[in-house]
């Protein structure tokens, strides 16, 4: 995936009132595959990956990229947020920052999202001051439009891809 070009990473790992956005480690391993096999999970991102496939993919220290944070709550990883340039959903789009956010099944509903993709914003504010951030869901996928709109994205455009509508929202600043 494409990286942040001007961003130091990785940042010192970032603590909020109930989690650690770090980078991945060893003891993350059968979390990602939790993550990337859900079907609750892969519901409006293209669908749960084959877990043997995972299993054979993903080594035994998971792999660390430039813009992804393991978010951990006691220790233990409960999802993912990105932040990464943009691969091109749309031109206007193309190599913007782009957030992007996992968690597995039994860590919703308690606002750990929110709580991580703030922080993570925060940091990136801190960075790069001024630069927009873009998000794209499904318009179908309610929960993660709902924490689009908490963090602050307002919607710039609607659009179809993968046989699906999508949402594009631009976090603080203009869209052109
Ligand atoms: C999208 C996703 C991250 C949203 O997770 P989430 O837990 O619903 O999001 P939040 O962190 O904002 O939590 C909101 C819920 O926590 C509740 N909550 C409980 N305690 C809370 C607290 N202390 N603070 C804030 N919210 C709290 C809120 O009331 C809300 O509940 P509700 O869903 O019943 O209305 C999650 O559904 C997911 O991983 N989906 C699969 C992957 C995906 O589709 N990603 C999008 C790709 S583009």
């Amino acid at each position: 995936m494409a990286e942040l070009g001007s961003v130091t990473w990785p940042p010192a790992p970032i603590t909020t009132e109930r989690l650690v956005l770090r980078e991945p480690e060893v003891r993350d391993r059968a979390a990602f595959i939790e993550l990337l096999a859900s079907p609750e999970v892969g519901a409006f991102i293209g669908g749960p990956q084959p877990r043997d496939e995972l299993e054979r993919a993903i080594p035994e220290e998971p792999r660390r990229r430039s813009g992804l944070f393991v978010v951990d709550l006691g220790g233990a990883m409960i999802g993912q947020v990105t932040l990464t340039k943009d691969t091109g959903h749309l031109p206007q789009a193309a190599g913007r920052a782009e957030l992007g956010y996992l968690f597995l099944p039994q860590a919703w509903g308690h606002g750990y999202a929110a709580e991580a993709c703030e922080a993570v914003l925060g940091w990136f504010a801190d960075v790069l001051p001024g630069e927009p951030v873009v998000l794209a869901t499904r318009t179908a996928n309610v929960r993660s439009l709902r924490l689009a709109a908490k963090l602050g994205f307002t919607e710039a455009e609607r659009f179809e891809e993968w046989g699906a509508e999508q949402w594009m929202g631009v976090w603080k600043g203009t869209w052109a």
